[in-house]
């Protein structure tokens, strides 16, 4: 008889993909995880070349083109200032198989995997697939993750813990001296940190840092994407860098996984990474702008809303019945629960919209809240 494997039956179908398939047709979207802007020209006229000149046609190197990678190195040389070699990075079908090898790679049956509750969907998910068990960390009242939190979930069977900041949902950024206790961590107690920085360049107050920027050992592997920094989410096109080590462990799962990423995205991204990068502050100062109305929007309508200082997500605390008031009312946003237990009580909002739908959206909120309390 053909059965499903445990590791499969223990998870299921996003919260959001749900609450997104429940939804009217004209219903103002604030559910999305996605920018709202068109791909880089260039970066599509990279694509388009490669294509007719039949240089996409073929397989790449399994670990990427060695340009798209060498334009990587120079991206994390020029902004985390790490010395990285080009054969230390392997080119993904987004951050998501990113994230996928690197908990694969290194994480055994029954491995503990420390998470940030709420945190991005794929943690849990991913540990799961590997066997492990996800440890959920609660976050501070600012929901940023606490790294004396990390250090105390440490048991002799943690494998690794996600950092992720900017962060989803929260749009919290985590302060630099929170950084550098995350690479001491991982020194110390030797566990991977795997620290997922797909928003790095939608910082509207603080700095964006890296933890392998801070680390004496290789306990770091770094996830990043073209998705969120380039607004090419279709693309399907991240990366994973670590030591050579670990990489040479994660490209044997990445190579039976996946072969190589999309040739067609990999000449986008080189070209979204080293063409002009005035849309990355365009895209920014608009994301700070509808941050802005957001907050304070929720704030009048008498919500309580940890400030996001990053990536495109709100996290107010919302009461009972909120989100499902706003959902019928046809506002989408997504439970906070669907993020983790301790999400519950709380709701995200995406704000990767116009203008003019997030004052609609403000106003119908304010009437699901009056209705619920
Ligand atoms: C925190 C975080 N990491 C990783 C990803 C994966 O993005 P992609 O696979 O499009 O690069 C997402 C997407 O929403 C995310 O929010």
């Amino acid at each position: 008889m053909t059965h499903f494997s445990d590791r499969v039956e223990q998870i299921s179908i996003s919260g959001i993909r749900k609450v997104f398939e429940a939804a009217d047709e004209d219903a103002i979207n604030l559910g999305l995880g996605q920018p709202d802007f068109p791909a880089p020209n260039h970066a599509r006229r990279a694509a388009i070349e490669a294509i007719e000149s039949g240089k996409a046609d073929s397989y790449t190197e399994n670990k990427g083109l060695l340009s798209l990678r060498e334009a990587i190195a120079d991206k994390h040389r020029r902004d985390q200032g790490v010395d990285l070699n080009p054969d230390d990075v392997i080119a993904t079908a987004g951050g998501s198989e990113a994230l996928h090898i690197a908990i694969e790679a290194h994480v055994n049956e029954g491995d503990e995997v420390i998470i940030p509750d709420p945190g991005f969907v794929s943690y849990d998910a991913l540990t799961k697939l590997a066997g492990g068990t996800p440890v959920p960390v609660p976050l501070r009242e600012d929901l940023t993750l606490d790294p004396a939190d990390v250090e105390d979930a440490i048991t002799d069977d943690t494998a690794a813990f996600v950092v992720n900041s900017p962060g989803n949902p929260t749009g919290a950024v985590s302060p630099p001296e929170d950084i550098a206790e995350f690479a001491r961590i991982a020194d110390e107690h030797d566990v991977l940190c795997i620290s997922d920085e797909v928003y790095e360049y939608t910082v509207f107050e603080g700095e964006h840092r890296s933890p392998i920027e801070f680390a004496d050992t290789d306990n770091v592997v770094v996830v990043n994407s073209a998705s969120k920094l380039f607004s090419m989410t279709g693309w399907r096109l991240g990366w994973v860098y670590g030591s050579s080590r670990r990489i040479e462990r994660m490209i044997r799962v990445h190579q039976y996984v996946q072969a190589c990423a999309s040739a067609p995205a990999q000449f986008a991204a080189e070209a979204a990474l080293t063409g002009p990068q005035d849309r990355i502050d365009e895209m920014t100062e608009t994301f700070r702008k509808r941050r802005d109305l957001v907050v304070d929007g929720l704030e009048d309508i008498g919500l309580h809303v940890p400030s996001p200082k990053g990536a495109f997500y709100a996290m107010p605390e919302v009461p009972e019945g909120f989100t499902q008031e706003c959902i019928d009312r046809g506002v989408i946003i997504v439970p906070g629960e669907a993020f983790g237990e301790n999400g519950r009580g709380y709701a995200r909002l995406s704000y990767a919209t116009d203008t003019e739908s997030l004052r609609d959206a403000i106003e119908i909120m304010r009437d699901a809240y009056d209705a619920v309390v």
